[in-house]
Protein backbone atom coordinates (compact mmCIF):
# COMPACT_ATOMS: atom_id res chain seq x y z
CA UNK A 1 0.00 0.00 0.00
CA UNK A 2 2.69 2.46 1.26
CA UNK A 3 4.53 1.82 -2.26
CA UNK A 4 1.73 2.28 -4.22
CA UNK A 5 0.83 6.04 -2.98
CA UNK A 6 4.49 6.92 -2.93
CA UNK A 7 4.34 6.30 -7.24
CA UNK A 8 1.23 7.47 -7.22
CA UNK A 9 2.26 10.55 -5.66
CA UNK A 10 5.64 10.96 -8.14
CA UNK A 11 3.43 10.12 -10.89
CA UNK A 12 0.72 12.78 -9.91
CA UNK A 13 2.94 15.43 -9.25
CA UNK A 14 4.85 14.89 -12.27
CA UNK A 15 1.41 14.93 -14.29
CA UNK A 16 0.67 18.19 -12.55
CA UNK A 17 4.13 19.78 -13.51
CA UNK A 18 3.14 18.51 -17.66
CA UNK A 19 0.05 20.16 -17.74
CA UNK A 20 0.33 22.61 -20.07
CA UNK A 21 -2.81 24.66 -19.41
CA UNK A 22 -5.50 24.77 -17.49
CA UNK A 23 -8.04 22.68 -19.70
CA UNK A 24 -5.13 19.98 -18.95
CA UNK A 25 -4.46 20.47 -15.63
CA UNK A 26 -8.28 20.23 -14.79
CA UNK A 27 -8.37 16.81 -16.56
CA UNK A 28 -5.60 15.76 -14.47
CA UNK A 29 -7.46 17.19 -11.11
CA UNK A 30 -10.32 15.17 -11.64
CA UNK A 31 -7.30 12.22 -12.67
CA UNK A 32 -5.39 11.98 -10.35
CA UNK A 33 -7.86 12.99 -7.22
CA UNK A 34 -11.49 12.35 -8.20
CA UNK A 35 -13.77 9.53 -7.82
CA UNK A 36 -12.46 6.98 -10.27
CA UNK A 37 -8.86 8.20 -9.47
CA UNK A 38 -6.22 5.34 -8.49
CA UNK A 39 -6.08 6.70 -4.95
CA UNK A 40 -10.10 6.97 -4.36
CA UNK A 41 -9.74 3.38 -5.46
CA UNK A 42 -6.62 2.74 -2.57
CA UNK A 43 -8.69 4.12 -0.08
CA UNK A 44 -11.69 2.00 -0.87
CA UNK A 45 -8.97 -0.97 0.32
CA UNK A 46 -8.46 0.91 4.16
CA UNK A 47 -11.56 -0.89 5.27
CA UNK A 48 -9.69 -4.13 4.40
CA UNK A 49 -6.45 -3.51 6.15
CA UNK A 50 -5.65 -4.12 10.22
CA UNK A 51 -5.71 -1.43 12.70
CA UNK A 52 -2.48 -0.71 12.41
CA UNK A 53 -1.69 -0.82 9.06
CA UNK A 54 -5.00 0.62 8.17
CA UNK A 55 -3.86 4.10 10.72
CA UNK A 56 -0.24 4.37 8.79
CA UNK A 57 -1.71 3.98 5.22
CA UNK A 58 -4.69 6.41 6.00
CA UNK A 59 -2.29 9.16 7.07
CA UNK A 60 -0.22 8.57 4.24
CA UNK A 61 -2.63 8.18 2.31
CA UNK A 62 -4.37 11.90 3.56
CA UNK A 63 -0.67 13.55 3.12
CA UNK A 64 -0.33 12.84 -0.60
CA UNK A 65 -3.96 13.71 -0.97
CA UNK A 66 -3.30 17.16 0.74
CA UNK A 67 0.35 17.38 -0.94
CA UNK A 68 -1.10 16.93 -4.73
CA UNK A 69 -3.74 19.31 -3.90
CA UNK A 70 -1.01 21.51 -3.13
CA UNK A 71 0.31 20.91 -6.34
CA UNK A 72 -2.21 21.30 -8.65
CA UNK A 73 -2.92 25.04 -6.63
CA UNK A 74 0.48 26.12 -7.46
CA UNK A 75 0.27 24.44 -11.33
CA UNK A 76 -3.20 26.51 -11.38
CA UNK A 77 -1.85 29.77 -10.08
CA UNK A 78 1.20 29.87 -12.12
CA UNK A 79 -0.98 28.31 -15.24
CA UNK A 80 -3.76 31.32 -15.04
CA UNK A 81 -0.56 34.10 -14.34
CA UNK A 82 0.71 32.84 -17.61
CA UNK A 83 -3.10 32.94 -19.64
CA UNK A 84 -3.29 36.58 -18.25
CA UNK A 85 0.43 37.51 -19.61
CA UNK A 86 -0.25 36.12 -23.27
CA UNK A 87 -4.18 37.52 -23.53
CA UNK A 88 -2.70 41.11 -21.87
CA UNK A 89 0.53 40.65 -24.83
CA UNK A 90 -2.15 39.58 -27.45
CA UNK A 91 -4.53 42.73 -26.51
CA UNK A 92 -1.67 45.42 -26.05
CA UNK A 93 -2.02 47.98 -28.61
CA UNK A 94 0.91 49.79 -30.11
CA UNK A 95 0.30 53.74 -28.96
CA UNK A 96 3.75 55.01 -30.29
CA UNK A 97 3.32 57.90 -32.67
CA UNK A 98 6.34 58.21 -35.10
CA UNK A 99 7.62 61.40 -34.67
CA UNK A 100 9.70 63.10 -37.52
CA UNK A 101 11.71 65.29 -35.75
CA UNK A 102 12.27 67.72 -39.22
CA UNK A 103 8.64 68.88 -38.75
CA UNK A 104 8.86 70.05 -35.45
CA UNK A 105 7.41 74.09 -35.20
CA UNK A 106 9.16 76.92 -33.76
CA UNK A 107 8.26 80.29 -31.81
CA UNK A 108 6.78 82.68 -34.79
CA UNK A 109 9.00 85.49 -36.47
CA UNK A 110 7.17 87.89 -33.74
CA UNK A 111 7.25 86.20 -30.80
CA UNK A 112 10.80 85.61 -31.95
CA UNK A 113 11.84 89.18 -31.97
CA UNK A 114 9.60 90.16 -28.90
CA UNK A 115 12.18 87.40 -27.05
CA UNK A 116 15.13 89.23 -28.53
CA UNK A 117 13.82 92.67 -27.27
CA UNK A 118 12.92 91.71 -24.04
CA UNK A 119 16.68 89.98 -23.93
CA UNK A 120 18.02 93.34 -25.30
CA UNK A 121 16.38 95.32 -22.57
CA UNK A 122 16.44 93.23 -19.83
CA UNK A 123 20.34 93.14 -20.21
CA UNK A 124 20.05 97.03 -19.85
CA UNK A 125 17.91 96.58 -16.07
CA UNK A 126 14.64 96.89 -17.47
CA UNK A 127 11.66 94.63 -16.52
CA UNK A 128 9.13 93.39 -18.84
CA UNK A 129 4.85 94.52 -18.22
CA UNK A 130 1.95 93.59 -20.41
CA UNK A 131 -1.75 95.04 -20.31
CA UNK A 132 -4.96 94.32 -21.49
CA UNK A 133 -5.92 94.06 -25.77
CA UNK A 134 -9.21 95.67 -24.95
CA UNK A 135 -9.06 99.04 -23.09
CA UNK A 136 -11.36 101.75 -21.72
CA UNK A 137 -11.11 105.07 -23.71
CA UNK A 138 -9.37 106.61 -20.52
CA UNK A 139 -6.09 104.41 -20.59
CA UNK A 140 -5.77 104.74 -24.43
CA UNK A 141 -6.52 108.11 -24.72
CA UNK A 142 -7.98 109.96 -21.95
CA UNK A 143 -4.94 109.05 -19.18
CA UNK A 144 -2.41 109.63 -22.14
CA UNK A 145 -3.10 113.62 -21.95
CA UNK A 146 -5.61 112.99 -25.15
CA UNK A 147 -8.17 116.20 -24.75
CA UNK A 148 -11.75 114.72 -25.60
CA UNK A 149 -12.63 115.38 -29.01
CA UNK A 150 -8.71 116.64 -29.93
CA UNK A 151 -7.72 115.73 -33.42
CA UNK A 152 -4.47 113.96 -32.38
CA UNK A 153 -7.41 110.98 -31.73
CA UNK A 154 -7.65 110.91 -35.57
CA UNK A 155 -4.07 109.25 -35.73
CA UNK A 156 -5.29 106.22 -34.52
CA UNK A 157 -8.17 104.46 -37.22
CA UNK A 158 -9.68 103.39 -33.51
CA UNK A 159 -11.55 100.05 -33.81
CA UNK A 160 -14.27 100.33 -30.89
CA UNK A 161 -15.84 97.26 -29.35
CA UNK A 162 -19.57 96.82 -28.33
CA UNK A 163 -19.70 97.86 -24.84
CA UNK A 164 -21.10 99.81 -21.93
CA UNK A 165 -21.63 103.77 -23.42
CA UNK A 166 -20.80 104.08 -27.28
CA UNK A 167 -16.82 104.15 -27.93
CA UNK A 168 -15.82 104.01 -23.84
CA UNK A 169 -14.22 100.17 -25.26
CA UNK A 170 -11.68 99.55 -27.70
CA UNK A 171 -8.85 97.65 -29.20
CA UNK A 172 -6.02 99.23 -27.73
CA UNK A 173 -4.87 101.64 -31.17
CA UNK A 174 -0.95 101.43 -29.13
CA UNK A 175 0.66 100.07 -26.49
CA UNK A 176 1.24 103.61 -24.56
CA UNK A 177 -1.99 102.58 -22.57
CA UNK A 178 0.49 99.92 -20.78
CA UNK A 179 2.12 103.04 -19.16
CA UNK A 180 -0.46 104.25 -17.50
CA UNK A 181 -1.15 100.54 -15.97
CA UNK A 182 2.65 100.56 -15.03
CA UNK A 183 2.42 104.26 -13.58
CA UNK A 184 0.02 103.41 -11.04
CA UNK A 185 0.47 100.07 -10.20
CA UNK A 186 4.38 101.27 -9.15
CA UNK A 187 6.29 104.17 -7.35
CA UNK A 188 9.17 105.41 -9.46
CA UNK A 189 11.99 103.90 -10.44
CA UNK A 190 10.36 102.42 -13.06
CA UNK A 191 12.38 101.06 -16.20
CA UNK A 192 9.80 98.42 -18.11
CA UNK A 193 9.35 97.43 -21.79
CA UNK A 194 5.81 96.19 -22.79
CA UNK A 195 5.51 94.15 -26.26
CA UNK A 196 2.00 93.33 -27.48
CA UNK A 197 -0.87 93.21 -29.82
CA UNK A 198 -2.24 96.83 -31.20
CA UNK A 199 -5.19 97.15 -33.33
CA UNK A 200 -5.95 99.93 -35.87
CA UNK A 201 -8.56 99.88 -39.11
CA UNK A 202 -6.43 100.15 -41.60
CA UNK A 203 -6.94 98.20 -45.26
CA UNK A 204 -4.43 95.43 -45.12
CA UNK A 205 -0.83 96.34 -47.88
CA UNK A 206 2.39 95.33 -48.03
CA UNK A 207 3.10 97.83 -45.08
CA UNK A 208 -0.32 98.43 -43.22
CA UNK A 209 -2.30 95.51 -41.35
CA UNK A 210 -5.53 96.19 -38.98
CA UNK A 211 -3.42 93.84 -36.52
CA UNK A 212 0.32 94.73 -35.68
CA UNK A 213 2.72 94.61 -32.88
CA UNK A 214 4.61 96.66 -30.90
CA UNK A 215 6.58 96.92 -27.47
CA UNK A 216 6.78 99.89 -25.15
CA UNK A 217 9.63 101.40 -23.40
CA UNK A 218 8.72 103.61 -20.06
CA UNK A 219 11.70 104.82 -17.67
CA UNK A 220 10.46 107.12 -14.43
CA UNK A 221 13.20 107.99 -12.12
CA UNK A 222 14.92 111.15 -10.20
CA UNK A 223 17.00 113.65 -13.00
CA UNK A 224 15.71 111.30 -16.33
CA UNK A 225 16.45 114.11 -19.17
CA UNK A 226 16.23 113.56 -23.07
CA UNK A 227 19.81 112.51 -23.36
CA UNK A 228 18.57 109.50 -21.57
CA UNK A 229 16.53 108.66 -23.96
CA UNK A 230 18.62 109.20 -27.03
CA UNK A 231 21.50 106.94 -25.08
CA UNK A 232 18.88 104.28 -24.57
CA UNK A 233 18.21 104.38 -27.79
CA UNK A 234 21.16 104.03 -29.66
CA UNK A 235 22.35 101.04 -26.84
CA UNK A 236 19.20 99.51 -28.14
CA UNK A 237 19.91 99.63 -31.98
CA UNK A 238 23.40 98.67 -31.51
CA UNK A 239 22.79 95.61 -28.94
CA UNK A 240 19.52 94.45 -31.92
CA UNK A 241 21.07 95.33 -35.01
CA UNK A 242 24.67 95.56 -34.42
CA UNK A 243 27.67 98.41 -34.30
CA UNK A 244 27.12 99.40 -37.80
CA UNK A 245 23.52 100.68 -37.48
CA UNK A 246 22.83 104.27 -35.62
CA UNK A 247 19.51 106.31 -33.89
CA UNK A 248 18.71 109.45 -34.59
CA UNK A 249 16.14 111.96 -33.46
CA UNK A 250 13.65 114.07 -35.48
CA UNK A 251 11.01 116.46 -34.06
CA UNK A 252 7.19 115.44 -33.70
CA UNK A 253 4.51 115.61 -31.99
CA UNK A 254 2.15 113.02 -29.06
CA UNK A 255 -0.07 114.42 -26.60
CA UNK A 256 1.47 112.18 -24.17
CA UNK A 257 5.12 113.53 -24.84
CA UNK A 258 6.55 117.10 -24.59
CA UNK A 259 9.10 117.14 -26.14
CA UNK A 260 8.19 114.44 -28.37
CA UNK A 261 10.43 112.96 -31.66
CA UNK A 262 10.38 110.69 -33.76
CA UNK A 263 12.83 107.27 -33.71
CA UNK A 264 15.04 106.77 -37.60
CA UNK A 265 17.73 104.04 -37.52
CA UNK A 266 20.53 103.65 -40.28
CA UNK A 267 18.39 101.69 -43.06
CA UNK A 268 19.45 98.09 -42.40
CA UNK A 269 19.37 97.26 -46.10
CA UNK A 270 21.82 99.95 -47.50
CA UNK A 271 23.75 100.85 -44.46
CA UNK A 272 23.10 104.07 -45.13
CA UNK A 273 24.42 104.90 -48.72
CA UNK A 274 20.77 105.00 -49.48
CA UNK A 275 18.54 102.88 -51.24
CA UNK A 276 14.70 102.07 -52.41
CA UNK A 277 14.06 100.93 -48.88
CA UNK A 278 14.85 104.08 -47.02
CA UNK A 279 13.85 106.51 -50.32
CA UNK A 280 17.57 106.96 -50.41
CA UNK A 281 17.64 108.97 -46.73
CA UNK A 282 20.07 106.53 -45.65
CA UNK A 283 17.39 106.21 -42.47
CA UNK A 284 14.55 104.27 -41.85
CA UNK A 285 11.49 105.71 -38.90
CA UNK A 286 11.20 103.28 -36.24
CA UNK A 287 8.92 104.60 -33.94
CA UNK A 288 7.80 107.38 -31.52
CA UNK A 289 9.47 108.74 -28.44
CA UNK A 290 9.87 111.84 -25.84
CA UNK A 291 9.69 112.80 -22.28
CA UNK A 292 6.27 111.75 -20.29
CA UNK A 293 4.48 114.70 -20.32
CA UNK A 294 3.83 116.02 -16.59
CA UNK A 295 0.11 115.22 -16.89
CA UNK A 296 0.09 111.93 -17.76
CA UNK A 297 2.93 111.31 -14.62
CA UNK A 298 0.38 113.29 -12.58
CA UNK A 299 -2.72 110.75 -14.23
CA UNK A 300 -0.52 108.11 -13.00
CA UNK A 301 -0.41 108.94 -9.44
CA UNK A 302 3.55 110.46 -9.85
CA UNK A 303 4.60 113.97 -9.21
CA UNK A 304 6.24 115.47 -12.03
CA UNK A 305 8.19 118.11 -9.55
CA UNK A 306 10.09 115.06 -8.22
CA UNK A 307 10.49 112.53 -11.15
CA UNK A 308 10.87 113.23 -15.17
CA UNK A 309 11.10 110.12 -17.33
CA UNK A 310 11.12 109.00 -21.23
CA UNK A 311 9.00 106.77 -23.62
CA UNK A 312 9.35 104.92 -26.48
CA UNK A 313 7.03 102.93 -29.21
CA UNK A 314 7.75 101.41 -32.41
CA UNK A 315 6.33 98.81 -34.30
CA UNK A 316 8.31 95.18 -33.89
CA UNK A 317 6.93 93.74 -37.03
CA UNK A 318 8.70 96.36 -39.43
CA UNK A 319 11.41 95.17 -37.30
CA UNK A 320 11.40 92.17 -38.20
CA UNK A 321 11.02 92.73 -41.80
CA UNK A 322 13.98 94.59 -41.72
CA UNK A 323 16.28 92.77 -40.23
CA UNK A 324 15.35 89.78 -42.61
CA UNK A 325 15.05 91.84 -45.88
CA UNK A 326 11.16 90.66 -45.83
CA UNK A 327 9.09 93.04 -48.72
CA UNK A 328 5.40 92.43 -47.36
CA UNK A 329 4.15 92.88 -43.58
CA UNK A 330 1.12 90.08 -44.34
CA UNK A 331 3.57 87.23 -44.71
CA UNK A 332 4.00 87.72 -40.99
CA UNK A 333 0.07 87.29 -40.45
CA UNK A 334 -1.05 84.88 -43.37
CA UNK A 335 0.73 81.49 -41.64
CA UNK A 336 2.06 80.05 -45.12
CA UNK A 337 4.02 76.91 -43.52
CA UNK A 338 6.36 78.22 -46.60
CA UNK A 339 6.98 81.34 -45.31
CA UNK A 340 7.30 80.37 -41.48
CA UNK A 341 9.58 77.55 -42.00
CA UNK A 342 12.21 79.94 -43.58
CA UNK A 343 12.94 81.64 -39.84
N1 LIG B 1 2.23 105.16 -29.00
C1 LIG B 1 2.83 105.88 -30.09
C2 LIG B 1 2.30 105.31 -31.42
O1 LIG B 1 1.84 104.21 -31.47
C3 LIG B 1 4.33 105.77 -30.05
C4 LIG B 1 4.94 106.42 -28.84
C5 LIG B 1 5.17 105.70 -27.70
C6 LIG B 1 5.26 107.78 -28.85
C7 LIG B 1 5.73 106.28 -26.58
C8 LIG B 1 5.82 108.37 -27.76
C9 LIG B 1 6.05 107.64 -26.62
O2 LIG B 1 2.31 106.01 -32.42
Amino acid sequence: MIDDLERLHDAGRQRVAAATDLDALHEVDVEVLGKRSELSALKQKLGAMDADERRSAGRRLNEVRSALEVHIAERRRQLESDARRARLAAERLDLTEVIDTTELGHLHLVTQAHDQLEDVFVGMGFTVAEGPEIETEWYNFGALNFPPDHPARAMYDTLYVEFGEPESTLLRTHTSPVQMRVLEANDPPIYVVCPGRVFRSDTPDASHMPVFHQIEGLVVDRGITMGDLAGTLEAFTSAYFGGAIHSRLRPSYFPFTEPSAEFDITCVICEGSGCQTCKRTGWIELGGCGMVHPNVLRNGGVDPEEYTGFAFGFGTDRLSLMRYGISDLREMFTNDIRFLRQF
